[in-house]
Formats: C-alpha cells, sequence, structure tokens
C-alpha cells in the first residue's frame, strides 16, 4: 500500500494548520460514553503544538444531524480535548455536519475551512470512507499531510492485506452477513480458517455465500425468547428447539474457536459471538476477546461491537492493534480506496 505523506515530514513552524480529527465519540445524555477516539486523536495535535505551530484549528462530525442541530453541538467533545490538551493555540471548531455543505463536499464550504490556514492534516481515519468537504475537498485546497493515527491504522490493517503471517485466523459475528460479505471475500480467501459465529452463522450454515470454506460453530447458547432473562439451554447448533434462538456460541464452540485462535500467527476479528449486551450470553464472544489476548500473533479488532467487547473483557491493552474505525476499516479491509486518503499527496 502507498502512504500518504506524514506530518513528520512538514514544516510547522509558525504554521495555521487545519485538523481533521474522528471526534466521533459515542453520546449518552449529552456525556460522552467513550473517549478513545478523542484520546487516539491527541497525538497528532499535540505534535504539531510541540513543533511550534502558530495556531491548529481542529474539526470534526459528531453524529449524524442534518444541519444544525445542538443535541450534536461539539462543546462536550472540545470540553474534554481542551482539558486533556490546554493550550491557547488550540481551538475546536463547531461540528461539520452543522453545515449541510459538509457532506455535500461543497467546495465553498471547503474554502471557508481552509480559510486563513496553511496546513492541512487528516487524522480522521473513521471519517476516511466519506468523500466530504472536511475529509476530502480541503486536501485539495491546502497543503495536505495524513496525522499520525490515520496513518497508524493504514499501516496496521494494511498489513492484513499484504502478506501475512500463517497460519491467519479470521472471526467474524454479528448478525448481518451482507455486511461483512466484502472484507470476507478479500480476505477469507488466504485465510488458514474463517470462525463465523453470531446470527449471521445460521445464514452461512443455510446457504453459504462465501467461495471457501467456513468453520461454523458446533453447539449453542439456545434462548426461549429474545430477552435477556430468558430460559436457556445448550444444544447443538443444528438442534435448536423449535422456536427457540441461538444467542450465544456454546462451550464447545467457544472452546474449538479458542484453540484455532491461539494456533494462529495473525488474526483478524469483527463482530459479537451473540448478544454479548446481555451477560447471560457474553462469554463466546468475551472467550474469543481473551484468546486473542493470549495469542502470541498479531491480532486486530475492527468495527464497534468487537471493540466495545475487547474493552468490557479487560483485555484491550493486550490487542496488537484495536482499529478506531467501523466502516472505514471495512472498507479498507475490502480494498478499496478510502477518498479522505486518496486526496493526500503520497509520501
Ligand atoms: C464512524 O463513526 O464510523 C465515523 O465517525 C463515520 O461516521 P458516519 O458513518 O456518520 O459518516
Amino acid at each position: 500500500m502507498i502512504a500518504p505523506r506524514s506530518i513528520e515530514t512538514a514544516e510547522v513552524d509558525g504554521k495555521v494548520v487545519l485538523v481533521r480529527s474522528d471526534l466521533n465519540v459515542p453520546l449518552e445524555d449529552g456525556r460522552i460514553a467513550d473517549d478513545t477516539r478523542l484520546r487516539s486523536s491527541l497525538p497528532t495535535i499535540q505534535l504539531l503544538l510541540d513543533r511550534g505551530a502558530a495556531a491548529v484549528r481542529v474539526c470534526s462530525h459528531l453524529g449524524r444531524p442534518k444541519g444544525h442541530d445542538e443535541r450534536y453541538a461539539i462543546a462536550p467533545v472540545a470540553a474534554l480535548l481542551h482539558e486533556l490538551l490546554a493550550d491557547e493555540r488550540l481551538s475546536v471548531l463547531e461540528n461539520t455536519r452543522f453545515d449541510v455543505r459538509e457532506t455535500a463536499n461543497d467546495e465553498s464550504f471547503a474554502r471557508e475551512l481552509a480559510d486563513g490556514c496553511d496546513l492541512y492534516v487528516n487524522d480522521a481515519f473513521g471519517s476516511a470512507h466519506r468523500a466530504h468537504a472536511s475529509t476530502e475537498g480541503v486536501a485539495h485546497l491546502l497543503p495536505a499531510y495524513a496525522g499520525l493515527l490515520l496513518l497508524a491504522e493504514l499501516e496496521h490493517l494494511g498489513k492484513l492485506l499484504g502478506d501475512v503471517e500463517r497460519p491467519f485466523v479470521i472471526v467474524s459475528g454479528g448478525a448481518k452477513v451482507e455486511d461483512k460479505i466484502g472484507v470476507l471475500e478479500n480476505l477469507g480467501g488466504r485465510a488458514d480458517a474463517v470462525l463465523i459465529g453470531g446470527k449471521m452463522a445460521e445464514d452461512v450454515r443455510d446457504a453459504n455465500p462465501f467461495s471457501f470454506d467456513v468453520v461454523l460453530p458446533t453447539d449453542v447458547v439456545a434462548a426461549a425468547a429474545f430477552a435477556a432473562d430468558a430460559e436457556t439451554q445448550v444444544t447443538g447448533f443444528n438442534e435448536l428447539p423449535d422456536g427457540w434462538l441461538g444467542l450465544d456460541a456454546g462451550p464447545q464452540t467457544r472452546a474449538d474457536f479458542a484453540g484455532r485462535i491461539a494456533g494462529a500467527a495473525t488474526v483478524f476479528w469483527n463482530g459479537p459471538m451473540g448478544v454479548f449486551e446481555w451477560p447471560r450470553f457474553a462469554e463466546g464472544t468475551f472467550a474469543v476477546a481473551r484468546a486473542l489476548a493470549e495469542c502470541d500473533g498479531f491480532t486486530v479488532v475492527g468495527g464497534g461491537d468487537s471493540v466495545r467487547a475487547v474493552h468490557e473483557a479487560g483485555v484491550a491493552d493486550r490487542i496488537s492493534w484495536i482499529s478506531t474505525g467501523g466502516g472505514a476499516s471495512l472498507e479498507l479491509l475490502e480494498g478499496r480506496e478510502l477518498p479522505g486518503v486518496a486526496a493526500i499527496p503520497t509520501a
């Protein structure tokens, strides 16, 4: 993969820099529920401040407002950023999606963002699959560079697209097989094993849409209803009583998947093994999280639910790379060009 040029190569001293970060953090009742993306964005901003930037203007979208909508005001995010990086040269622009020209990639909005700036840094990996004014348009108006997070994501995820160390094991789960077909078709043919869990395993059992064989669960934790407190029993994957639902991987499947992960040199995991939001159906997903943590190989986790699961399982610090990108990581691993990356000149 050809890398975009790094901000580390730019002359920053005395410059006014526009930084596009992905500060699209989950909000609950107006409060930040998880600040991972914000913290992951700090090193690039810190580097610009350390290298003598005259001003650093950070911009990001937050949520999916269709124009000005106070529920998505950037204020709580800006407050935390200022708390973590107290520097009078730092400012945070309002949610870019408060202006409808942002998602239209309107050049007049890109010009307003670029106005008064000398350099543009795109560090918003999570939004790099969007061709918006702040992620793509503005890169054509100012000298553009890639930020440290964007580069690290491309480097780590990019390893999965190259000659990976074998055995290469992919673990995929979640509800919808359609969401995973692109990635699995692009990576799965090169994998030594593709382990499928979650609801999508049932669809794949009924009609395998992939051009390669997959490993399916052998047993499941079945529930009499779709409810956190439903009656449960462990059954064979193909022996669910009528009307019952498989809501988690069973103990035999967990052991099988964990064993295959333990022996891998490279692992990519995307998508939970069951309804892990409910504690009684979380064990299969947590078993995968722990197996990745115990694996000595290169382990990568992408996608919101699996990222949350490695945090909840308490093993995030033992995973080689946890992507901050949801859709962006999937599109990259599908082999698609990301507009936000393509707009930056190469090194
Ligand atoms: C994400 O959360 O995946 C990114 O911030 C992109 O957000 P979007 O899907 O609303 O464009």
